[in-house]
């Protein structure tokens, strides 16, 4: 049995006290652990729960990436968590959302710890070349409007390099390793809502063209010549726009401009 104090918790207390929002996480569901956070919020949102509402985990047992990927979500080292959105936008527009949580964790990393984190399409944040932060925002719809929106964020805050498994230690890396510094979850958790909300707030008010330029000046391939793998195919141009759903639009060779709505930047 592991003893609760050696551990500095995630607790629904701890995280309230420290946080400074108006309207996100004003309700919490913590866990010691949970399947996926995803997975509950999605199912509290199915069943009617409002706007604004965190669901956090110490450890995630199935943790989920894109393309039903694992992550891995080890106990007391990251932070795992999902926010339950509803936002009034039509349904083409709910592809925006992954890039304004990017932005956001950017923006807190860069607050908090003076590191300038790059993002990488479609919405992985690196530092140094290797990925600390994903995104996985999953979305019903209603009579072609968004119902809700599960925005989830998983952020490797505290592990040391032998604490990933091998097969991601080349590409994985974690708040810790690249300042070396031991962090507060709950303070950085606080800092990362505080940016979410206010971006939130200020793309409702003025649409989402300011968000997408930001993450346009942090992508590194943006503007370069990129492969971009989508299941068994690749193509291969330059990485010349997103659009306003958040689709990348590449110059392909034969001068044509290819939309791409999902798929991986192959290094
Ligand atoms: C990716 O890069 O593949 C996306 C990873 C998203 C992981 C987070 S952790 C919290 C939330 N719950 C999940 O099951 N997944 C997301």
């Amino acid at each position: 049995m592991r003893d609760k104090l050696s551990f500095d918790l995630l607790s629904e207390d701890k995280i309230k006290s420290v946080l400074h929002t108006e309207f996100l996480a004003k309700k919490v569901y913590a866990f010691w652990s949970v399947g996926s956070t995803n997975e509950f919020a999605y199912r509290r949102a199915s069943q009617g729960e409002k706007e604004g509402i965190l669901v956090i985990a110490e450890e995630q047992t199935k943790g989920k990436g894109r393309k039903s990927r694992q992550w891995d979500s080890p106990f007391n080292k990251g932070l795992w968590f999902s926010l339950i959105l509803r936002p009034e936008l039509s349904a083409a527009m709910a592809g925006i959302v992954p890039y304004l949580a990017g932005v956001s964790v950017a923006e807190a990393v860069e607050n908090f710890l003076g590191l300038k984190p790059d993002v990488k399409w479609p919405n992985d944040l690196l530092l140094n070349g290797r990925k600390f932060c994903g995104i996985l925002s999953e979305v019903e719809f209603e009579n072609g409007q968004i119902n809700f929106i599960i925005l989830g964020i998983g952020i490797n805050v505290n592990h040391k390099k032998d604490e990933f498994p091998q097969e991601f230690r080349a590409q994985a890396t974690s708040l810790r390793i690249e300042s070396d510094l031991r962090i507060d979850r709950a303070d950085f958790l606080a800092e990362v809502l505080l940016q979410l909300e206010k971006n939130y707030s200020y793309m409702k008010q003025n649409g989402f063209e300011d968000i997408i330029n930001k993450w346009k000046k942090r992508c590194t391939q943006f503007g370069k010549e990129i492969i971009v793998v989508q299941d068994d195919d690749k193509y291969q141009g330059v990485f010349e726009e997103l659009d306003d759903k958040g689709c990348l639009l590449l110059r392909t060779k034969d001068g044509k401009l290819k939309k791409i709505v999902a798929g991986d930047i192959a290094f």
